[in-house]
């Protein structure tokens, strides 16, 4: 019932930043699947929730002001329409969304010590542990239900989508909300954002496949947003399929309908995508080679998880990119993983040196040209893959 219709080679851990250069690092196949019965997009291998979450998790969500301000909207919106009296969150990550509400009507779950840390200190209750039934039971006995659950870019991290969802079920009270929020498959696939497949990125979700897997434990989606943040996202809106209370928008039936008429549903608009993504691949090395070849110096402009997986597909190192820049503090001065490009502090002046930027953090494009004014001004340029390989 599995169709593998991409392989990406041979991927280390996306976020696994080197901290010397050539560290012997472990790489693992990336396929990618379509299941027809349930019309799942999933990667094929999984590896462990420990090897990938742990106490050095790298990926901070405060670190953008696009995902600052989309958190705080989301929690304007949360206590206006659902007034939860507690709510949880699972992934909290450094607390961006867990900071516009009060410590008592929020809990956190975060599986990186080195993140939990920060919202515990803080004062805010966040269990430093991964999402399953267990830790669901032991949070009812404390806690009680709760009202709402929400849940950005982690429920695609978690293999095991049974646990995931039942435990959920388990923990929400019966008029309760559960809104998550993930990459959206339908703009992966038009903008050919091949890289948000990556080893932790098991499952790339679309309402028409999100609706046939929870249906099996009690829920439904009963409104959906579309959003701009990590390249096109969706935001889900489920609630208990016994509550008859809430009516559910048309938006579902709409984005569902608009999924299945790009055939979201059909093999053959996957063997079709990865066509694309080979030609890209193809571009993007020429870009980068025939730029080289003329004397021209590249940088990279963010080291995303992303990045790491255009790296290792299109197989570009420091011959091609010299350095990648990022703001995050974590990832400063480590390498990119498997292919030894040095990440270095982000800092203006110094990207003023270079003539081209390949923009890894494709995502934040809005932020990044409003920010990089002048490097553009002074001459210099960007290069992106999305939606196809381009010098702007
Ligand atoms: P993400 O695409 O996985 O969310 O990661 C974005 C990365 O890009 C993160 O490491 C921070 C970095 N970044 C910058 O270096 N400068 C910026 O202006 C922005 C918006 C992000």
């Amino acid at each position: 019932m599995n169709s593998q219709f991409l392989n990406l080679g041979l991927q280390p851990l996306a976020n696994e930043y080197l901290q010397k250069f050539k560290e012997k690092q472990k790489k693992y196949h990336l396929k990618v699947f379509f299941n027809n019965r349930n019309k799942l997009v999933s990667i094929s291998k999984r590896i462990s929730s420990k090897k990938m979450f742990n106490n050095k998790y790298p990926y901070k969500s405060s670190m953008s002001k696009t995902m600052k301000d989309s958190f705080k909207k989301l929690s304007n919106e949360i206590n206006k329409r659902f007034k939860p009296n507690l709510l949880l969150e699972i992934g909290s990550n450094d607390g961006a969304l867990m900071k516009n509400f009060k410590k008592n009507k929020i809990i956190g779950v975060e599986p990186c010590s080195n993140l939990s840390k920060i919202t515990n200190d803080k004062g805010f209750t966040t269990y430093n542990d991964y999402w399953n039934l267990d830790l669901a039971k032991k949070i009812r006995k404390k806690k009680g239900k709760v009202d709402l659950i929400y849940s950005a870019n982690t429920l695609t991290h978690i293999s095991d989508l049974k646990s995931v969802f039942k435990s959920i079920d388990f923990l929400l009270v019966k008029s309760g909300i559960l809104i998550i929020e993930d990459p959206s498959l339908l703009e992966c696939i038009k903008k050919n954002s091949y890289d948000q497949f990556y080893n932790e990125h098991i499952y790339l979700f679309s309402a028409l496949a999100l609706k046939n897997i929870i249906k099996k434990f009690n829920l439904e989606i009963f409104d959906i947003k579309n959003l701009k943040t990590h390249g096109g996202s969706l935001r889900y809106y489920i609630k208990k399929k016994d509550n008859n209370n809430i009516k559910i928008s048309k938006n579902v039936v709409k984005q569902i309908n608009i999924e299945i008429k790009f055939g979201l549903n059909k093999i053959s608009t996957y063997k079709n995508f990865a066509k694309k993504v080979k030609k890209s691949k193809k571009e993007l090395k020429n870009i980068l080679t025939k730029l080289k070849k003329n004397n021209k110096k590249i940088i990279g402009y963010g080291a995303t998880a992303k990045a790491t997986t255009i790296l290792n597909y299109c197989n570009i190192d420091s011959k091609l990119i010299e350095f990648f820049l990022d703001t995050t503090p974590d990832k400063m001065n480590k390498f990119m993983p498997g292919k030894n490009i040095k990440i270095l502090k982000y800092n203006q002046n110094f990207l003023h040196n270079y003539d081209y930027a390949y923009l890894g953090a494709w995502n934040f494009k809005d932020e990044i040209l409003k920010k990089e004014m002048k490097f553009r001004k002074i001459g210099g340029k960007f290069i992106t893959h999305v939606p196809y390989p381009k010098i702007f």
